[in-house]
């Protein structure tokens, strides 16, 4: 391998204008640098993906030849990350002559008062008012999804889908002003430049070096280069979305002297529905795991809406979900009813295992020093009946307390096959394994359901903390068996 000698042209393109960013650190966030660069409409609220005050766009390839503009959370990605990309910041929205659409109607309709968190509304706003087939044609028709239930969305008459503005708080307006500038917002004007961008392709992700006193930034150009590097620097850290990275960083104060970033590698960027089984790359975020699968794991698309909001779920990825070892990442119990499995590689090779095993104790997995997540396996055909509850102190933008997902099937009335994955209950992601004996082979009725449910809430060892106390995670567990089951013969009753 190459030794790592810093890229000479280190650049971002902000607002049209091509800015140097090779004074910048390894650790040095896009908010930090852009406020640094005279940019300080982007505003920092709370520097942990909360709140969306310094949400911009940055232009990402479609899946064809074309550009979306999407919002992310300035604060938590390394400016680095984003060389040889294009950003669009509140300050490139309006032209010389006229406020931005979003920006006109905000003003119209009170949805800017003290203003603080219009920079970061705007942009959030903006990205979707640029969503290309926004409007009634867009909301997803069932695609023929690999097991049978539909999506749910909050869109205004225009086709605005709110959840684009879960991650953006607002203090003073209460929100209603918002929704009302969001549900005005009318089709970009034909001489729109942000809208024309959309045409043609974006650069992505390019392979950079940046070297500075606090440490390396490297973007690797193949899979090969990258474990190599991973074997090489065992201090290492590796970076996808940068979403739990960027809250170590501003909140923590933890420093990497290697940070490697892996979101552009091929291997890791693929969606693929075969026969035996859907495949996504660890890479991927989960808005576009969302868009790609279009509702074809419908357990999927129920997790979705509920895995913090759209500006993280624009960043996050399933791999940096899983490469926390996190006891309460929500994309687990999910991927456990699933019954997924994890490719996981190094500089040996590749192996692959089953995510019940890949837990081993709190935030501590198999995973080897020098090995990466690859990809997500979930295996094929999918069960009939499944659900995800997250139960949290809000409905959206929130980290679970506890979270249980189920997979079943039921054949002539009787559970043939039972899979509960669970989180918030245990040092580590865990299946619900007594739940699934306590349904498999009994009638699926409101009875076994009524017993399944006093099972599940003595499953595992939930405890004491901030976000609730182990008897409220027991009783949720129980309270969740039951919806579970009620919200299925609703459905089986209206045919779906
Ligand atoms: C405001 C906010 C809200 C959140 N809400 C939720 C939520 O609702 N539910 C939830 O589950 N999580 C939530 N999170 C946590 C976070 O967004 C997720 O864990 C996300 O999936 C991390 O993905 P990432 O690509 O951003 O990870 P990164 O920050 O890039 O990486 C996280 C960790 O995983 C490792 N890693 C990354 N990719 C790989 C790989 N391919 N192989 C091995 N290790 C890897 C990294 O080394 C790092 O240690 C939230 C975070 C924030 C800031
Ligand atoms: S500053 Fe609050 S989300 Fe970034
Ligand atoms: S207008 Fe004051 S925080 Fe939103």
């Amino acid at each position: 391998m190459e030794p790592l000698s810093a890229t000479d042209s280190l650049s971002v393109t902000v607002n049209g204008k091509r800015r140097d960013i090779r004074g910048a650190r390894a650790h040095t966030t896009t908010l930090e640098w852009l406020r640094e660069s005279g940019l300080s409409g982007t505003k920092e609220g709370c520097a942990e993906g909360e709140c969306g005050a310094c949400a911009i766009m940055v232009a990402r390839s479609d899946d064809s030849d074309g550009t979306v503009w999407t919002a992310v959370n300035s604060c938590l990605l390394p400016v680095a990350a984003l060389d040889g990309q294009e950003v669009v910041t509140a300050e490139g929205l309006a032209t010389a002559d006229a406020l931005h659409p979003v920006q006109a109607e905000l003003a119209e309709r009170g949805g800017s008062q003290c203003g603080y968190c219009t920079p970061g509304f705007a942009c959030s706003m903006a990205a979707e008012f640029y969503r290309r087939g926004r409007g009634t044609d867009d909301i997803p028709a069932d695609p023929g999804n690999l097991a049978g239930t539909e999506a749910c969305g909050e869109r205004g008459p225009n086709g605005f889908d709110l959840h684009a503005l879960s991650g953006n708080l607002c203090r003073c307006t209460g929100y209603r002003p918002i929704r009302d500038a969001a549900y005005a917002l009318g089709d970009p004007d034909p001489d729109d430049v942000l809208a024309a961008r959309r045409d043609r392709p974006s650069a992505g992700p390019v392979s950079t070096v940046l070297t500075a006193p606090d440490g390396t930034f490297v973007r690797p150009a193949t899979l090969a280069d990258a474990v190599g590097l991973l074997a090489e620097h065992t201090e290492a850290v590796l970076v996808a979305g940068s979403t739990d990275w960027g809250v170590d960083v501003n909140l923590r104060g933890r420093r990497s002297p290697v940070v490697i970033a892996i979101d552009a590698l091929p291997e890791l960027r693929g969606v693929d529905v075969g026969a035996d089984f859907v495949q996504i790359g660890a890479a991927v975020t989960l808005s576009e795991a969302e868009r790609v699968l279009a509702g074809r794991v419908p357990l999927l698309a129920d997790l979705f809406p509920q895995f913090a909001s759209r500006l993280i779920r624009n960043q996050a990825t399933f791999g940096g979900n899983l490469g926390t070892g996190s006891p309460i990442g929500d994309a687990p119990p999910a991927l456990l009813a699933l019954g997924a499995r994890l490719v996981l590689a190094s500089s040996d090779g590749q192996r692959e295992v089953a995510l019940e095993d890949y837990f081993t104790g709190y935030r501590t997995t198999v995973l080897r020093p020098g090995e990466l997540i690859l990809a997500v396996r979930i295996p094929l055909p999918l069960a009939a009946l499944c659900g995800f509850h997250k139960i949290s102190k809000r409905r959206f933008d929130d980290i679970s307390s506890v979270a249980v997902a189920w997979a079943i099937d039921v054949e002539n009335g009787v559970v043939r096959r039972a899979r509960v994955g669970l989180g918030g209950v245990a040092a580590t992601p865990m299946r619900a394994r007594d739940t699934e004996r306590a349904l498999i082979g009994q009638p699926w009725t409101s009875e076994t359901a009524a017993a399944a449910a006093l099972v599940l809430g003595a499953e595992g060892t939930p405890m004491d903390d901030h976000r609730a106390s182990a008897r409220y995670r027991s009783a949720m567990l129980e309270q969740a068996m039951l919806k579970f089951y009620a919200d299925a013969a609703v459905d089986q009753e209206l045919g779906s």
